[in-house]
């Protein structure tokens, strides 16, 4: 019998890891100057908080979500996003009452039982924020600057920021009305996909990938245009601020996203180099989701970025071998007495951070230097006999190719130096 990992997931190989490490630390240094603490919650939760927060009727709820029954036969569902969770852990540790503005980020695996295809997983891997506590615009325009850094940080220069406002409870109804009026007048000729969301989420229409629902949606209203005056305002600080900090970006008045909770903004980071799947962060503002969940009234704003996304864009560029965990010493050894030295030094340096490896297969000089090779180690330094009675050996630069005379004990302060 061959086991095989499941359709829609990926094992992230070793020689592949080192990038999702240099992402990951790119993570952590930009949410650092942002000042976002990590938080980590688990990766299920029970499904009613999915479907109470994300919306009942949206795709990921109705159609995709792994949902079981434990054991104990309780509904179980492995998380589709991180916000529902984040908010259940805000409002069941009362984070709120330690901070008025709670600022947190994640990283880690979700799921979503979509339709495998290039840059569309079932376990994906997301970096999000959220902040909890403020309706400031200030807070809206910071989660797509803080994604914008993971990027630019990055080198990659091929992103598009979009954003839109899509109302709150005052100006969205009435809103909502006029445009079932409007896509009533062309429903039979709308998309089965469309039809079925003009009377439950009639915006959603506006964002259907269908061109003939495009055309037949061409002069539809807008909800930017029909927002009241708070959600208006708001919309002209949020655009104000990346005016001031000189971020480009388009107003898209038809982004509508694929989760029910956003008020106001909702903003998407697209890249030229993705193919159909080309979303590589989304975000927008939930002042009423806490509420929704069982907290107080509280506001919040947050985004999540696909991170196979980010790496397929990253692996469009070239990345050198430095991103691959390299030792930086090799000790090769001759004998069976050199081999145990060359073993007890290696602990020793590693204790003293140096990264170290050395044969554990009894190879042959020769296969010793070429492991050394495709390990891409730094420096190899060769132990035997007459090296361990002279107590000194020559450290070959792997890179130069160049060898210098080196001690055998002071072999730690060649490398901390
Ligand atoms: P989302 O738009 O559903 O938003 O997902 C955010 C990003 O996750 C997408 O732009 C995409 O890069 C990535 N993604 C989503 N589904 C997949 C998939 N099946 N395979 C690979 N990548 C995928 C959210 O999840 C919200 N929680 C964002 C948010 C946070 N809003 C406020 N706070």
């Amino acid at each position: 019998m061959k086991f095989k990992s499941i359709k829609g997931t990926k094992d992230i190989l070793p020689f592949e890891v080192g990038a999702w490490q240099l992402v990951e630390r790119t993570i952590h240094d930009v949410m650092r100057t942002f000042n976002y603490k990590e938080i980590r919650t688990p990766a299920f939760e029970e499904t009613s908080l999915f479907a109470r927060s994300i919306g009942e009727l949206t795709d990921i709820v109705s159609k995709e979500m792994y949902t079981f029954k434990d054991r104990s036969d309780d509904s179980l569902t492995l998380r589709p996003e991180g916000t529902a969770s984040v908010l259940r852990a805000y409002i069941q540790h009362a984070l709120g009452e330690q901070s008025p503005l709670t600022k947190v980020y994640y990283i880690g695996p979700m799921f979503r039982q979509e339709r495998p295809q290039a840059g569309r997983l079932r376990q994906f891997h997301q970096f999000g924020a959220e902040a909890i506590g403020s309706p400031s615009p200030q807070l809206d325009v910071e989660m797509m600057l803080m994604a914008l850094e993971v990027y630019t940080n990055l080198g990659i220069e091929s992103s598009t920021l979009k954003i839109n406002s899509v109302g709150c409870q005052k100006c969205r109804p009435a809103y909502k009305e006029l445009l079932i009026r409007e896509l009533r007048k062309v429903y039979e000729k709308l998309s089965p996909e469309s039809q079925a969301r003009v009377l439950q989420n009639p915006l959603r229409v506006l964002d259907s990938k269908d061109e003939n629902d495009q055309k037949l949606t061409h002069n539809a209203p807008l909800i930017k245009d029909h927002l009241c005056s708070d959600c208006t305002e708001h919309f002209a600080e949020a655009r104000a601020l990346l005016d001031a900090t000189n971020t480009r970006y388009q107003v898209d008045g038809r982004l509508v996203r694929g989760l029910d909770y956003y008020t106001k903004t909702a903003f998407e980071i697209a890249s030229s180099a993705l193919g159909s799947q080309d979303a590589l962060a989304g975000g927008g503002r939930y002042d009423l989701l806490v509420e929704e969940l069982g907290g107080k009234p509280t506001p919040g704003v947050g985004f999540a970025a696909g991170m196979e996304r980010l790496l397929m864009v990253l692996a469009k560029r070239e990345l050198s071998t430095d991103l691959e965990v390299q030792p930086v010493l090799f000790i090769a050894a001759l004998n069976e007495q050199s081999r145990r030295w060359a073993f007890v030094k290696a602990c020793e340096l590693r204790s003293k951070g140096i990264s170290v490896e050395v044969d554990c297969l009894g190879r042959s000089l020769k296969a010793q230097m070429r492991e050394a090779n495709r390990q891409h180690a730094r420096f190899v330094v060769v132990i035997g006999e007459n090296e361990l009675a002279s107590g000194s050996t020559n450290l070959k630069n792997m890179q130069t190719g160049q060898e210098s005379p080196v001690k055998l004990d002071s072999l730690d302060s060649v490398f901390r130096a």
